[in-house]
């Protein structure tokens, strides 16, 4: 075997020991089959251009042999770079596109499905509104006396964008974040920053839910007496509130009535002059004789007015908080205890906000 052979064959041998080792460098660094192959195929160059230098030398050309000899080996190369380049996976962009689509595909059919559930939950939650408000709207015509949520609900106002009043009010809720400290239905503050809500619409009225959001001072929840003094619910929403939001608001609020949620009582500031009326005195039987631990019952007489009542102290007297506001002014009030009632007027200048307002009303039993 000529020299020129041995060294081919060893050569070619090197070559091939170079590529598969750089084809199980490059498998091991995770480069793609493509990278792969073409590092293969550079080490298969390099022998190439290693065989070349050892070439014997060719007989000089000149003239037209020589233009040819040039001609000849320039589309051999070239053909062989097509040619090899060609054999390699070819990158089509349409053919990239397509895959992307086909993977877009799947993830828009699974969203468009999530968006179709949504939009028949909604439809299912505009229809079970519609029942009650329609529900609502008979009680009403039963009951004509039945409560102010009954009757908001049973006219709601168009609110913005077509929406129901109730599903505004949530949206107002949700918008102004009342959720960073209430829980409704076990979502919201994780930190129980304040009270829960669940029941909330069977302790207040409409008129308690405006006022408090306007005025956290208004009253506070049992129980949560320290972060009242601190006052953490924030007192900015009566900038940042229109009354059309205040009334959605109030109207949702008013119609959360789970009983099985323990929510925490509402407590009247007393020390508001505004918001309250007192009636106070003593219970006494025909002798005179004040009687201890007698229950004394005051209800004013307004449409959403509750009765309150407690149980006189030893000496025989008792105070009653009644919740009146201002535009309540003139309002009687029922005092009575046992068969004993006295009927009171509660009169006050509205506009007076330091004088206590009450009435002493003395029964005998
Ligand atoms: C930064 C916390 C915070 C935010 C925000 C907040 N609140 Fe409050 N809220 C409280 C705290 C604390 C209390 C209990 C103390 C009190 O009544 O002042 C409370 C009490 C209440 C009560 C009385 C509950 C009861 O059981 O008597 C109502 C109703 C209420 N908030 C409604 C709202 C509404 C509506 C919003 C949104 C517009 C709101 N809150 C936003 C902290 C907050």
């Amino acid at each position: 075997m000529s020299r020129f052979k041995l060294s081919l064959i060893k050569k070619a041998l090197l070559g091939a020991i170079v590529g598969a080792v750089l084809i199980g460098v490059a498998r091991a660094l995770a480069f793609p089959p493509v990278f792969q192959r073409m590092f293969f195929i550079y080490a298969m160059l390099g022998v190439v251009v290693f065989v070349l230098l050892d070439a014997p030398g060719l007989k000089p050309l000149s003239g037209m042999k020589a233009l040819v000899a040039l001609v000849g080996f320039y589309a051999l190369l070239s053909a062989a770079y097509i040619g090899g380049a060609s054999l390699l996976p070819q990158y089509d962009p349409e053919d990239e596109k397509g895959k992307i689509d086909k993977l877009l595909k799947a993830k828009r059919e699974k969203a468009g499905h999530e968006l179709q559930n949504l939009d028949e939950l909604m439809k299912q939650a505009e229809a079970l509104d519609k029942k009650a408000q329609e529900l609502a709207a008979r009680l009403n015509r039963l009951a004509p006396a039945s409560t102010p949520e009954a009757a908001t609900l049973a006219a709601p106002k168009p609110a913005a964008g077509g929406m129901s009043l109730l599903a505004r009010g949530k949206e107002v809720y949700e918008l102004h974040e009342c959720y960073n400290c209430h829980k409704i239905g076990g979502k919201g503050s994780v930190k129980k920053r304040g009270p829960v809500l669940d029941n909330i619409g069977n302790l207040l009225t409409i008129e308690d839910f405006k006022k408090k959001t306007f005025d956290p001072t208004y009253l506070y929840a049992e129980g949560f007496e320290k972060e009242h003094k601190k006052g953490v619910m924030p007192g900015k929403y009566r900038d940042l509130m229109s009354e059309e939001e205040l009334d959605a608001l109030a109207a949702y609020l008013s119609t959360l009535k789970n009983p099985s949620v323990e929510t925490p009582k509402p407590v009247f500031v007393k020390t508001k002059v505004e918001h309250g009326f007192i009636v106070y005195g003593y219970v006494r039987d025909r002798s005179g004789k004040p009687i201890p631990g007698a229950e004394v019952l005051a209800k004013p007489m307004k449409a959403d007015a509750h009765a309150s009542s407690t149980k006189t102290n030893p000496q025989g007297y008792y105070e009653i908080f009644l919740h009146l506001h201002n535009e309540d002014n003139g309002t009687k009030i029922t005092v009575s205890s046992g068969a004993a009632q006295k009927v009171v007027v509660a009169n006050y200048d509205p506009n007076d906000k330091v004088s206590k307002r009450q009435a002493a009303v003395d029964l005998i039993v």
